[in-house]
């Protein structure tokens, strides 16, 4: 049986002060340290290459090896259908590469094989991980380590399967995507099995003679791109070649982290959109809801409700939930209601005359239906986390938004109320009836990130206790704690009106208490992001990513360390876990 847990109603932590140090801080009493860091094994049996600290691992050892920029992240434990919190399972997502640091020479002598080693950091690793003796570390060899990436083999289920938009040369059908990519945060299912969000997958894609058709133009690929390169070697990128191939990235992708052999699928029912998470609650009735961010400036809150019920004990029924269902877009109104508008083909003008020939294609064209529907243009919807103690309860994460009120971009409305939002706010709302199958809701704003010190007044905000800005990570623990992570960009981490900030970090808070607590500071140039408790609350998981990002974004091969060394101190900067304990093996918080 799970443990249970009263709602805690007091932090017990002392909070850490705003760091500029190259490492991981976190309260007195309590150990942070690395593992699974980009380049370790991640235990295949028989495959365990070691991480080359030149970074001369060649392409195919980075398919055993962790990928590069770990973002979220679920602990499963073992075995199945356990509540163990010594022993589990870590999936997680590995968001995106920087090629600067990938290799001893960046993007020097860019051949195929390069490509290759690129698209094999990224992706998903599932490792088993164990504390012995006080501490945890990844079980190798392991036969349920698994990495997966942009060319593992997925099946596609939904209304979108076998449409023609997902149709390519290489799949006639529709119906077989080779992998996923720029997997940002993530789900959990009561069924025991992950969720990974397709994100900035458009930020790989271009189309080179800059002929966009309206639906690239609304998802945002280009016409030439320097991050990837991918499209230089390999034409699935190449949108002139395979106008379609970009239709089957964008999804939600649900794994199954205790069967390695397992194929993993693309919901199309879930949406088309820059994924960032995907929350699941169970309704008082037994369907499931799924909400989801699409984190772009001036996009939407989405919500799925599924047609059939979650049967305990029924994993098979139970992995065909996300298959059958409803896609709703949010509208938060000016008097604090809200509204679930249904992207149902037919209904509301998703019609053939306004371009949408079937659902599938209202599911491809998921944003272009949210436009038609009047849904709320957030300001970079980000994580959504459900009150554990509080039925139908959501919080989301609103990260920033610079362009707010620029001439020709929306101004304010009463969800996103400040212009040239830089540090973001929290939005709550709370399901009719407490039920996620409800189709209204009531809102408001938890909190506006911000920086009291700062001149401007759209700045400043209205935290009690310690600041923060850019809001991105957010879940609640078993405790009905919530913890908040912030991804400030390189570019103003310290500086503008984040100066005085320091690093990113992690608070942590309480509804209903208005007070904020710093527990976690993070190395230079990095974002905290991922959050995994072990059932008992006594373990917490969280990733580290991007640590040394230069202000600029791109990596220096020639000086790799300019901006951190973590963690290992001695050679190039590595993403990578980081288990966070309590020395008097209490739980976390408390
Ligand atoms: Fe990958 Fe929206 O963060
Ligand atoms: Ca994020
Ligand atoms: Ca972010
Ligand atoms: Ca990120």
């Amino acid at each position: 049986t799970a443990p249970t847990f009263e709602r805690a109603t007091s932090l017990g932590f002392t909070s850490v002060p705003f760091s500029t140090e190259d490492k991981v801080i976190v309260p007195k009493g309590y150990t942070a340290r690395a593992f699974y860091k980009w380049g370790d094994p991640v235990g295949i049996v028989g495959n365990m290459p070691k991480f080359k600290f030149d970074a001369s691992n060649s392409a195919e050892e980075q398919a055993a090896q962790a990928g590069m920029h770990h973002d979220g992240m679920a602990f499963f434990p073992l075995p199945y259908g356990s509540n163990t919190a010594t022993h589990g399972l870590l999936a997680m997502n590995h968001e995106y590469v920087d090629n600067g640091l990938l290799f001893k020479d960046g993007i020097e002598n860019w051949d195929l094989t390069k490509v290759r080693k690129s698209q094999n950091a990224m992706g998903i690793s599932v490792v088993e991980v164990k504390r012995e003796n006080n501490e945890w570390s990844v079980v190798m060899p392991s036969s349920f380590a698994r990495r997966i990436t942009p060319h593992t083999p997925m099946l596609v289920t939904g209304p979108a399967a076998g449409n023609d938009l997902m149709k390519t040369a290489a799949d006639p059908k529709g119906i077989v995507v080779l992998g996923t990519m720029q997997n940002c945060a993530n789900g959990k299912t009561p069924w025991g099995t992950y969720l990974t969000c397709e994100e900035n997958w458009s930020d790989i894609f271009v189309n080179p003679s800059n002929n966009l058709t309206a639906l690239e133009k609304r998802y945002g690929i280009k016409s030439k791109e320097k991050s990837y390169l991918w499209s230089k070697e390999d034409e699935r990128f190449n949108t002139e070649i395979n106008p379609n191939e970009p239709n089957r990235f964008g999804w939600v992708v649900e794994i199954d982290p205790f069967n390695p052999t397992s194929t993993p699928r693309k919901h199309t029912m879930l949406g088309r959109i820059k994924h960032e998470g995907a929350e699941m609650v169970i309704t008082p009735n037994g369907q499931v809801a799924v909400y989801m961010g699409d984190d772009q400036r001036f996009e939407y809150i989405y919500k799925f409700v599924s047609k059939n019920r979650y049967k305990e004990g029924d994993r098979v029924a139970n992995m065909r939930l996300l298959e059958e269902g409803t896609l709703y877009v949010a509208k938060f109104n000016e008097d604090g209601s809200g509204e679930w508008l249904p992207l149902v083909f037919g209904q509301n003008g998703l019609t053939p005359e306004n371009g949408f020939a079937d659902q599938g294609e209202v599911l491809v064209k998921t944003r272009m239906a949210g436009d038609v529907l009047g849904a709320t243009k957030m300001d970079r919807p980000e994580w959504i986390s459900a009150d554990p103690f509080e039925s139908g309860s959501l919080y989301c994460t609103l990260t920033n938004n610079s362009e707010r009120g620029k001439e020709g971009k929306p101004g304010t409305d009463a969800a996103n109320p400040r212009n040239n939002n830089r540090f973001g706010h929290i939005i709550r709302w709370k399901e009719k009836n407490g039920d996620g199958t409800e189709l209204s809701f009531k809102w408001n704003i938890f909190v506006l990130a911000g920086n009291p010190d700062s001149p401007k007044e759209e700045h400043r905000g209205n935290i009690m206790g310690d600041i923060f800005g850019s809001p991105d990570g957010l879940a609640f623990d078993y405790r009905g704690v919530l913890w908040i992570q912030t991804d400030v960009s390189s570019s103003r981490l310290n500086e503008k009106e984040y100066a005085g900030m320091g690093n990113n970090q992690m608070v942590a808070t309480i509804p209903g208490t208005g007070e904020y607590r710093r527990f976690l500071t993070a190395p230079n140039g990095s974002e905290v992001t991922g959050i995994a408790f072990t059932p008992d609350n006594k373990t917490l998981f969280i990733n580290i990513q991007h640590p040394g990002e230069p202000k600029d974004g791109d990596s220096d091969p020639l000086n790799p360390t300019a901006v951190s060394s973590w963690p290992d101190g001695h050679s190039r900067p590595r993403a990578a876990t980081v288990v966070i304990t309590k020395d008097d093996g209490g739980v976390i918080g408390s």
